[in-house]
């Protein structure tokens, strides 16, 4: 079964094609079987992240036909292309740079608990939200996060891009919905949602989560409500 993979290296992308060689024939494989078995014969040097193989840690996230998708979930189809996810910058073939959405929360939050008591009950969208696997699939069609890279621009994701996405979104509406924040803690949340670009969801038509989460539901009008109260 042959597929495409594309490479980045040195500022460059190079699509090759690799034929996985099936261990039976009627497997429909996942698009990690195909990358580790390229990596296992004919490109040894192949870069591409994984972790968990069972769609918890989100990282092995990559594009195919440019829409993004787990590699340890999807399967993938003759003649498919698997490609770095577009929204992030490229580091190393299939390998992207996920810090730049991490660092946004960075410093920002500073009186968020109140106690430790652990025995209080958080509502259910909160526990709704836990499913969040932070392949940041949800940062594609994003305007957004495409604010980061729009004009030219070149953010150093080291520092925390400028403005959010539906998973800062999500993360800060967790902050808010849980029963340890404080008071201060949840204003805190509130206005750096509102610094990340929250505005920009009013004329946005809505997020997508790779995992089925209602972001518009359950993080951004509850968001966009507290902004306008
Ligand atoms: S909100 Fe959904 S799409 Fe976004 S990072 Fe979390 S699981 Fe992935
Ligand atoms: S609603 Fe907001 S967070 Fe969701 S895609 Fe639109 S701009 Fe991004
Ligand atoms: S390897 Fe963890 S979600 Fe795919």
């Amino acid at each position: 079964m042959k597929v495409e993979i594309e490479l980045n290296r040195d500022g460059e992308s190079n699509v090759i094609e690799y034929d996985y060689a099936r261990r039976a024939a009627d497997e429909k494989p996942m698009i990690l079987d195909v990358l580790l078995q390229a990596q296992a014969t004919d490109i040894p040097d192949l870069a591409f992240r994984y972790g968990c193989r069972a769609r918890n840690c989100g990282v092995c996230t990559v594009d195919v036909n440019g829409r993004p998708r787990l590699a340890c979930r999807a399967r993938i189809k003759e003649g498919d292309r698997v490609s770095p996810v577009k929204t992030l910058p490229p580091l190393a073939d299939l390998v992207v740079r996920r810090d730049g959405v991490a660092r946004q929360m960075r410093g920002r939050l500073t009186s968020v608990a109140q106690g430790n008591n652990l025995n209080q009950d958080a509502p259910d969208d909160y526990h709704a939200l836990t499913a969040c696997v932070e392949c940041y699939a949800c940062l594609q069609n994003c305007p957004m996060h495409a604010r980061n890279f729009t004009d030219g621009a070149n953010p150093n994701p080291s520092e925390g891009y400028q403005w959010g996405n539906p998973f800062s979104l999500l993360k800060l509406q967790m902050l808010r919905l849980d029963p340890l924040s404080s008071d201060a803690g949840r204003d805190q949340a509130l206005a750096h949602a509102e610094d990340l670009g929250l505005d920009a969801c009013r004329d946005c038509k809505g997020c997508k989560c790779g995992v089925g989460i209602d972001l518009m539901g359950k993080v951004v009008r509850p968001l966009l409500e507290a902004a306008g109260e």
